[in-house]
């Protein structure tokens, strides 16, 4: 098996009612926690990279890494650039090896954002490599990505079927209420999401993948690990799983999940050295880390992305 373009998986993921989890991934044991989880459970993949996490990692680490995963799973994998931000980002990506990119022209105005992802489309399809725009813009600060509450702004549906024909893109990030990051709502608020927007969207671009970025449900066991083992996260709060399973079903075929890993990888070690404080070997608490991934990935193939038994 080599690395796969998401096209399948979306055409499979929408007729099906379901959605492929793409999981953000960093190190060896993010991708091995990942890949082991959807092994078990026969799951289609995908693995993104931020400009961030390339920096760290370095661009062939990443890539041996997910190659490896793939001779040891066999399972159909798509490596997919996250929050690309300029053409020569994506282009790089896409001469690297990767399958899909995601150009995030988010922040530029309508016409600017239509002109820059023509272009990275006009780029990656002739090398056999599909493209993720965006459309609205989430809040949330993570790395490379940094919208206050005030920019964040809603998907006008009306705006879809224009940037779509214009642009030749295979899929489309909305923002209907998500945001990165573990601080979704504020405290006493009631999570809430736009699928108004969404079903307008859906109307407008009929059997047209669509991409839930921000989609992480900051699961409350690793907030508590975290919280009660020296850490300091209150009022993290997240995507209820519900939402996330109705956004499935409908025309959502990608739900982006990075925030989840971060926090059960900390979540883990953090108790690991409160149980264990002479320790220093890192496969003793590395080990525990990727079992959690493993376990929240497994998780929420089975139970939220509904896309077990898929691959
Ligand atoms: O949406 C962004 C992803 O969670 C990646 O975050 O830029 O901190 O690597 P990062
Ligand atoms: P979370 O911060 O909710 O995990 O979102 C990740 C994401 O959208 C990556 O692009
Ligand atoms: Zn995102």
């Amino acid at each position: 098996m080599a690395l796969v373009t998401s096209t399948e998986m979306f055409k499979k993921a929408y007729e099906g009612g379901y959605a492929i989890g793409a999981f953000n991934v960093n190190n060896m044991e993010i991708v091995q926690g990942i890949t082991e989880a959807a092994k078990e459970v026969n799951a289609p993949l995908i693995l993104q990279v931020s400009a961030g996490a390339r920096k760290y990692a370095n661009h062939t680490y990443l890539m041996k890494l997910v190659e490896a995963a793939i001779i040891e799973t066999n399972l159909p994998i798509c490596l997919h650039l996250d929050h690309g931000d300029t053409f020569e980002l994506c282009k790089s990506c896409i001469d690297g090896g990767f399958t899909s990119v995601m150009i995030d022209g988010s922040h530029h105005s309508f016409e600017e954002n239509i002109e820059l992802t023509k272009k990275v489309v006009e780029y990656a399809h002739p090398r056999g490599v599909v493209v993720e725009a965006e459309l609205g813009r989430l809040a949330g600060i993570e790395d490379a990505v940094n919208v206050s509450d005030a920019d964040a702004a809603y998907t006008n549906p009306a705006e879809v079927e224009e940037f779509v024909t214009k642009t030749g893109v295979d899929s489309l990030a909305i923002a209907i209420g998500t945001s990165h990051g573990a601080f979704k709502f504020k405290p006493g608020q009631k999570p809430q999401l736009r699928f108004d927007i969404l079903e307008e969207v859906e109307k407008r671009l009929p059997k047209f993948p669509i991409v839930l970025h921000g989609a992480s449900s900051v699961i409350p066991e690793f907030v508590e690990m975290i919280n009660s083992n020296g850490g300091k996260m209150p009022d993290a709060i997240g995507i209820p799983e519900d939402m996330l399973r109705k956004a499935a079903s409908m025309a959502v075929c990608k739900i982006n999940i990075d925030s989840d890993l971060r926090l059960a990888m900390t979540g883990s070690i953090r108790k690991y050295f409160a149980e264990n404080p002479s320790h220093f070997d890192p496969r003793q608490y590395l080990k525990p880390a990727r079992e959690a991934i493993k376990g929240l990935v497994k998780n929420k193939i089975v139970n939220v992305l509904g896309c077990d038994g898929k691959a």
